[in-house]
C-alpha cells in the first residue's frame, strides 16, 4: 500500500493514513486502500478494535488540489461519503486517534469512530466554507448529532478550527493527551475494549445506533429490549454473570 500502513497488535488492527507531503489529504487512492483494509477488517474473527491515525498529522481534508476542477459528477469522487460510512458501519469498536490537523474530510473520517482521542497539538474544524462549499463526507449529519446543532453550525458556518481541549469541551473528542502519549492511550482504550464480550459489545453499538435512527421512543425501546434479551443466548452472558457469582475476571470467547 502507498498510502496507508496496516498492522494487526494482537486483536488490534490500526491504520495510519501516510500522506506526510499533502498533510494526509484524502484522495480516490487513498480511499480505494482504506476501502480494501476496511473489508479485510470487517471480514477477520480476529479483529476486535479499530485504531485509525496517523504519524503526524490526522489528515487535512480532501484533496483540495485534486477537486478544484472537478464538475459536479466528479465531485462526488471526493466526497467519500459510502466509504466513510462503511466505516461507521463495522461491528467492532473504533477508535480515532487524532494528532495535528483534523480538517474537513479528516474531521469527517474521525466522526465514523466511536471515540476520538486527540494530543494537545491537535487541530479540529471544518474549513469548507472558505473554499466556497460545505462538509460532504458526513460532517452536516454526524457533528450536529455528537456536538448538538447549534455547535455545529457555528464550526461549518465559520470555518474556524478549534483547539483540542475546546473539541474536548463540546463533546468533539472524548480525551486529550500529550503528543507522546497519544498511541499508547489509544492502544490502552483498545486493549480494554477487547476484553470485553464481542457480542454484547457489538449488540450495544447497533442498539445506540439503531435508537438514534429511530425517533419514536417505543420503538427504540422494542429494539433494545430484543437485542437485549438476544444475549441471554450467548455462552458470554452465561461466563460474565458466573465469573461475578464466582469472585473471578470473566474471560469472553465470543459465543
Ligand atoms: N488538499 C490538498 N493539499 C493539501 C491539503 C488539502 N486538503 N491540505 C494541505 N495540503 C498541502 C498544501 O497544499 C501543501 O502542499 P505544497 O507544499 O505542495 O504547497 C502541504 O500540504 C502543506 O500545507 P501548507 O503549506 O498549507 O501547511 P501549513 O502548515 O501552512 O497549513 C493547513 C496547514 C492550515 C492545514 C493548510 O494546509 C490548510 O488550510 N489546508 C486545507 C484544509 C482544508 O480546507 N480542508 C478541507 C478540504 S475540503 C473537504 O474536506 C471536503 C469534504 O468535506 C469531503
Amino acid at each position: 500500500m502507498e498510502f496507508l500502513i496496516y498492522e494487526i497488535i494482537g486483536q488490534i488492527a490500526v491504520i495510519k493514513i501516510n500522506r506526510p507531503k499533502a498533510l494526509n489529504a484524502l484522495n480516490p487512492l487513498v480511499i480505494k486502500e482504506l476501502d480494501a483494509v476496511i473489508k479485510e477488517i470487517e471480514e477477520s474473527p480476529d479483529v476486535k478494535v479499530l485504531i485509525l491515525g496517523s504519524n503526524n498529522h490526522f489528515a487535512a481534508g480532501a484533496d483540495i488540489k485534486g477537486m478544484v476542477d472537478c464538475d459536479v459528477e466528479e465531485a462526488k469522487s471526493f466526497s467519500f461519503s459510502n466509504s466513510l460510512q462503511n466505516i461507521h458501519g463495522l461491528r467492532i469498536p473504533t477508535i480515532a486517534a487524532i494528532d495535528g490537523y483534523a480538517l474537513g474530510g479528516g474531521l469527517e473520517l474521525a466522526l465514523t469512530c466511536d471515540f476520538r482521542i486527540a494530543s494537545s497539538a491537535a487541530k479540529l474544524g471544518f474549513p469548507e466554507i472558505n473554499l466556497g462549499i460545505m462538509p460532504g463526507a458526513g460532517g452536516t449529519i454526524r457533528a450536529p448529532r455528537l456536538i448538538g446543532e447549534s455547535k455545529a453550525k457555528e464550526l461549518i458556518f465559520f470555518g474556524e478550527m478549534i483547539d483540542a481541549n475546546e473539541a474536548q469541551r463540546i463533546g468533539l473528542v472524548n480525551q486529550v493527551v500529550e503528543k507522546e502519549q497519544l498511541m499508547d492511550t489509544a492502544m490502552e482504550w483498545a486493549r480494554k475494549l477487547s476484553e470485553k464480550a464481542p457480542i454484547a459489545l457489538k449488540a450495544a453499538k447497533e442498539t445506540i445506533e439503531a435508537g438514534l435512527e429511530e425517533p419514536r421512543l417505543r420503538e427504540a425501546l422494542k429494539i433494545e429490549d430484543q437485542n437485549w434479551a438476544g444475549l441471554f443466548a450467548t455462552s458470554d452472558q452465561k461466563e460474565g454473570m458466573r465469573a461475578f457469582i464466582e469472585k473471578r475476571k470473566a474471560v469472553y470467547l465470543g459465543k
